[in-house]
């Protein structure tokens, strides 16, 4: 079948070209604010130099600019935290999987020099920790097969490999911990939480690699609410069969939490992921109607409504972020913009911290 030639209008031309198109192309701009930033990258002629290089992502578009602004936002927090009179104090949230990976190390370094004041995470951001104290978790594939890792006894998170005895080892090393745990709360009237676990695990742990190590060492505390997802409800499952009894109150630990909230001159939220972790650092300051400074570093999407993709501004919405914040969403897997952002940030300030008397905390 043929389709009919269709005549359109002959366009009206102006030497020689149409004036619409012509029109349309060369279409005159305002011109935008003064000040405006230009856009410009790193000039490698000028050799390598990584502080220039991430400092110049600010101007470079996308996700690096989010990243700039991130590190901008994160210095904010910290110097309101070490030169405002009553501080600002910073919570740090993280999903299980960034402990699984070797941001651990990174989130280790901001615990162990009381760079940050709280600390909210999931099951698996514990008892990963503790197990690494214990055996290591190993780099494999994202593409290794379950159906042939299985009975091998090898568990897969993403490309990472954590074989099954690490967990059976835990069992061991915890056990006689959650025994005593039941004899304190019989005998001395323990009134145990997720929080004080945490801090009684690191303890037990005694190990200075341990993010819940330095944590009770330097009375930060924990937020577990769904401290039994994960290995942990596992071994206090098994446990509860042998020895049982043993009571975790949550309702202590959302006031404990609230109250860090309310009682703060101002805060500042850094949270890694989403789910569980970013929600309950957020509906803590609402409790404050918001925090002052935010950074959220997730892969998560908006379009499904999830709590994880929310941005910044739905939370502003809750009166979760105040209304004259500058909060900051880096689209990014945390295991890549993490370390540079403490890179760029807390580490830079080092200094600063330690020479931090204690009374301003
Ligand atoms: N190693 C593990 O991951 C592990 C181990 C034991 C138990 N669990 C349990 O699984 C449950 C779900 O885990 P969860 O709530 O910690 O988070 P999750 O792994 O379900 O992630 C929640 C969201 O955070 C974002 N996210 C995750 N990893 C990210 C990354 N690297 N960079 C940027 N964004 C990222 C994604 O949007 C994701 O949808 C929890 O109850 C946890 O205790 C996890």
């Amino acid at each position: 079948m043929f389709l009919p030639i269709i005549q359109s209008p002959v366009p009206k031309m102006a030497e020689g070209v149409p004036c619409d198109a012509k029109g349309a192309v060369m279409m005159a701009s305002d011109s935008l604010p003064e000040g405006t930033p230009q856009v410009k990258g790193y000039d490698f002629n000028n050799g390598i130099d990584y502080n220039q290089l991430l400092q110049s992502y600010l101007y470079t578009g996308f996700q690096a600019t989010s990243f700039g602004q991130a590190v901008r936002e994160v210095n904010n927090m910290i110097d309101c935290k070490l030169t405002a009179p009553g501080g600002c104090t910073i919570f740090l949230g993280y999903t299980s999987n960034l402990i699984s990976s070797g941001v651990r190390e990174s989130i280790r370094y901001l615990v162990q020099h009381k760079m940050v004041d709280a600390i909210v995470t999931t099951a698996g951001g514990i008892e990963e920790d503790l197990i690494k104290c214990l055996a290591p978790t190993f780099l494999g594939d994202f593409s290794l097969k379950g159906a042939d890792l299985r009975p091998r006894g090898i568990n897969r998170i993403g490309n990472l490999l954590v074989p099954n005895n690490n967990y059976c080892m835990f069992e061991d090393w915890i056990t006689p911990i959650l025994d005593q745990m039941v004899l304190e709360q019989d005998t001395e009237g323990t009134k145990w939480t997720p929080s004080k676990m945490i801090a009684r695990l690191g303890k037990e742990i005694n190990n200075p690699d341990s993010v819940c190590y330095w944590a009770q060492k330097n009375e930060i505390p924990v937020f577990s609410p769904a401290l039994t997802d994960g290995s942990l409800g596992d071994m206090m499952y098994f446990h509860s069969y042998k020895n049982p009894g043993l009571k975790l109150d949550i309702v202590e630990d959302i006031r404990r939490l609230n109250s860090l909230v309310i009682f703060a001159k101002k805060t500042g939220i850094l949270i890694l992921g989403g789910g569980l972790v970013k929600h309950h650092i957020c509906n803590a300051n609402l409790m404050r109607n918001g925090a002052n400074y935010a950074v959220y570093v997730n892969t998560a999407q908006e379009f499904d409504g999830s709590d994880a993709g929310a941005r910044p501004d739905e939370a502003v919405s809750w009166g979760k972020i105040t209304m004259d914040a500058n909060p900051v969403k880096v689209y990014a897997d945390a295991t890549l913009v993490f370390p540079l952002l403490v890179a760029q940030t807390f580490a830079q300030k080092h200094a600063d911290f330690c020479t931090k008397k204690p009374e301003q905390d």
